[in-house]
């Protein structure tokens, strides 16, 4: 199968870990586009604002840092750059420019106009992968469009049933979007199967205000909107229950920060 587009040397190297192989990889613009009609999830209101056809144009710029940097905490919590090297450090990659990058294969869950996933390719050497994968076109779009660099791929798909082969990936990212999915224990799982064996995950998402009446406001209203706010302990306890080790977190005001490692198993004597 030849792909003919400005990023289809990424993406020939995407077939592989494909499952199952697809029949055929859609013609969407410098995206794989494996999400068919019928298996697209039904949009909740805050899902079809990320649907909107502007957003995209303005995501990275204006809505992102103004959005997540007040929910950090903003001026006190880590600005945008200093998130993504948090990112970098816990998925155990290098620092932009660094020497000796790895050659890791890294998935970019709801990576949106691939301003994470561009990021993080920066810790990665080209001899590696990124995959950033969304479900909204115009996203995916705009993220081929503002990607230069060679080992970075894109594709559409649902992240709550992942079109990977069980561990394909040294990592796995998913920023600002748990909280938007329908079935967010389930995307969990998906990423953790992806995952290699000693793999490391790292998830940004809401955290709902730890005060038990403001707390129950702010969820029912989030709720109506069709998103999710997570307990301090929630997302950590269901990765602690599928057996990941190394679980840590950050809290901040709107925000937190959680990351963890899939266990290898142990050699038979
Ligand atoms: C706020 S953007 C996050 C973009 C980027 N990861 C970041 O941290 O800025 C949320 C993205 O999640 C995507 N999304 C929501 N539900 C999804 C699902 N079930 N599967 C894949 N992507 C999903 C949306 O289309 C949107 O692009």
């Amino acid at each position: 199968m030849t792909l003919s587009t400005a990023r289809g040397a990424a993406l020939e190297r995407i077939l592989p870990l494909l499952d199952p192989p697809p029949a055929s990889t859609g013609r969407s613009p410098g995206y794989l586009d494996l999400l068919a009609p019928e298996d697209a999830p039904v949009p909740s209101p805050a899902q079809r604002v990320m649907e909107w056809t502007l957003l995209p144009r303005i995501y990275e710029r204006i809505w992102r840092p103004v959005g997540f940097n007040l929910a950090k905490g903003w001026p006190i919590g880590p600005d945008t750059a200093a998130e993504h090297a948090l990112a970098r450090d816990w998925l155990g990659l290098g620092g932009p420019g660094a020497a000796g990058l790895p050659a890791a294969t890294v998935l970019d869950v709801a990576c949106g106009p691939g301003n994470v996933t561009r990021s993080l390719a920066a810790g990665v050497a080209e001899e590696g992968l990124v995959v950033g994968l969304d479900l909204a076109a115009g996203m995916l779009a705009r993220a081929a469009e503002d990607t230069t660099a060679p080992h970075v791929g894109y594709v559409r798909g649902n992240a709550v049933d992942l079109p990977f082969r069980d561990g394909s990936f040294d990592a796995a990212c998913c920023f600002g979007a748990l909280y938007l999915i329908d079935d967010p224990w389930g995307a969990l799982d998906a990423m953790v199967r992806v995952l290699k064996p000693g793999g490391r995950l790292v998830v940004l998402t809401s955290r709902r205000p730890p005060l038990p009446v403001s707390g129950r406001a702010a969820g029912a209203l989030a709720g109506r909107a069709g998103l999710r706010l997570f307990g301090d302990r929630e997302v950590t306890g269901f990765l602690e229950g599928r057996g990941l080790t190394e679980v840590r977190r950050r809290l901040y005001p709107g925000l937190q920060f959680v990351g963890a490692r899939k266990p290898v198993p142990a050699a038979r004597p």
